[in-house]
């Protein structure tokens, strides 16, 4: 039989104090709505519907064609979502798994272990519970005498004896697909909320000789519900655990896991070196072998093999292998860095193309450069390609020597196998196979100091 699967995203998440609706709040770089999504994938559902309300057109493009969507105008509660999916559901045979968007850390695995068990059961509602530490804030599963589940009761609606009862609800269930919808018909408000529960169908389905189950997780982490920000961090620190030891477990070594924030699209090649307080966001891409020290932050990057990268930030750029980069580089959007490139220290370099084996060791900013190979940048070399109003390029050839504190005044070109003289500023192109000097010639006043108050003779 086919599955089918709902999202409960419509909330504000007042709890959050926040302006973003609270699924759109990010766990180790992607929204929490999208990890409950790649989730549910593991189950193939045949169809998936997400319930949006709250500030929808914003959380609608997170997701975008992947899901059909609902509009729960008011949020009058969890039950009254499901509700919102009856037109699109109701009708088909099967399973539904029902799940919260602010679950980020519930896997694929339990929910395929959650379908089985509800199938083989033969259950008409199996719920994803699990033991908490702490259960304060979730809803409670009641058990009768004989262990057997006969409802969900809110923390607000539970009495003292049932608020010690530590087995909680993750927000996580599977229902036979016609008979929850059947069973939303008899939900009503009058609890402490007011609101329509969801869980309150559980009840129902006991009460009328129904088969309810519930399966266990055995790791409560998974079942964290984030309505807070605190909670959020909580998540954060158990995503970033789990992406780590996948990487340690690849063959990276970490010097301090702890301290080391990975997002969870990011890739690392074998036998790459982490160091501590390395950041590693989006979609980047770290080659084999690569050694990214302390301090280091990249953002949709790729870095190619046994490039080291020394406490600098590299953001939408391409690294060939073997580049060095730093300490305290920055290599800004659009940028690509060809094999042996190196970068060295408190050297920017934005918008820019820059060749096999080119170094710019010191103090340099190259933007809107198109760079060949082996090109020597002395230090305090600067692409002047702005002039206040518009950006111009700089375009120099193969195996140039630009002298220390050249300034390029683009658009400029320089040909192959040039050199620039120190201190120049070059404001036209130059040939190939030439030297180019731009720049006063040096003149010297004999005896012109000795007049001076700073002489010693003026004492
Ligand atoms: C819910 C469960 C509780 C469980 C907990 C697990 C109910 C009544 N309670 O409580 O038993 O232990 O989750 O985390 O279901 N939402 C809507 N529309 C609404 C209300 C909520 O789409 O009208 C969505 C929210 O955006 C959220 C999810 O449903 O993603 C859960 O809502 P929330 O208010 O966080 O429920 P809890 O109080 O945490
Ligand atoms: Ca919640």
């Amino acid at each position: 039989m086919s599955n089918y699967a709902i999202i409960l995203a419509a909330g504000k998440g007042t709890r959050m104090k926040s302006d973003l609706p609270k699924v759109m709040h990010k766990v180790a770089g992607i929204t929490m709505l999208e990890h409950v999504f790649r989730s549910v994938q593991a189950i193939s559902p045949k169809k998936t519907v997400t319930v949006i309300g709250h500030k929808a057109e914003l959380v609608r493009q997170v997701l975008g064609d992947a899901t059909s969507f609902v509009l729960q105008e008011e949020q009058l509660g969890t039950g009254h979502a499901v509700m919102m999916a009856e037109k699109d559901l109701a009708n088909l045979d099967g399973q539904t798994l029902v799940i919260a968007g602010d679950t980020p850390l519930i896997t694929g695995e339990s929910l395929k272990s959650l379908i089985d068990y509800h199938v083989n059961h033969k259950n008409i509602a199996t719920i994803l519970t699990a033991d908490a530490k702490n259960p304060f804030g979730y809803g409670r599963i009641i058990r009768n005498s004989d262990e057997e589940v006969t409802k969900i009761v809110e923390e607000k609606d539970a009495t003292d004896f049932e608020k010690q009862v530590t087995e909680i609800n993750t927000g996580t269930y599977v229902f036979d697909n016609k008979r929850l919808f059947e069973a939303l018909k008899n939900i009503n408000t009058n609890n402490a909320q007011g609101e329509y529960y969801l869980t309150d169908v559980i009840g129902i389905f006991k009460a009328a000789g129904e088969k309810v189950g519930a399966y266990k997780l055995r790791d409560f982490n998974e079942s964290l519900g984030v309505n807070d920000r605190a909670a959020l961090s909580v998540a954060e620190e158990v995503m970033r655990e789990r992406i780590n030891r996948k990487h340690m477990l690849n063959g990276v070594t970490f010097t301090n896991p702890k301290a080391t924030y990975i997002d969870i699209d990011v890739e690392i090649g074998a036998d790459a070196l982490i160091e501590a307080n390395v950041t590693l966001k989006g979609h980047t891409k770290i080659g084999e072998e690569v050694t990214l020290t302390n301090g280091t932050a990249i953002i949709d990057s790729t870095v190619g093999a046994k490039s080291v990268i020394t406490s600098s930030t590299i953001e939408h750029s391409t690294l060939a292998d073997s580049v060095t980069v730093g300490p305290y580089a920055h290599i800004r959007p659009d940028s690509t860095l060809e094999a042996d490139v190196h970068i060295g220290n408190f050297v920017e370099v934005k918008g820019s193309y820059i060749g096999a084996d080119t170094k710019a060791g010191h103090l340099t900013y190259i933007g809107n450069a198109q760079v060949g190979s082996k090109v020597n940048f002395g230090a305090g070399t600067i692409t002047v390609n702005y002039d206040g109003k518009s950006k111009y390029k700089t375009v120099i050839g193969d195996n140039v020597f630009v002298g220390s504190n050249s300034t390029l005044i683009a658009p400029v070109k320089i040909g192959d196998n040039a050199l620039t003289a120190a201190g120049s500023s070059i404001v036209e192109d130059v040939p190939a196979d030439s030297i180019a000097i731009g720049r006063a010639r040096q003149v010297n006043k004999e005896g012109y100091a000795k007049n001076k108050p700073h002489h010693p003779s003026q004492k």
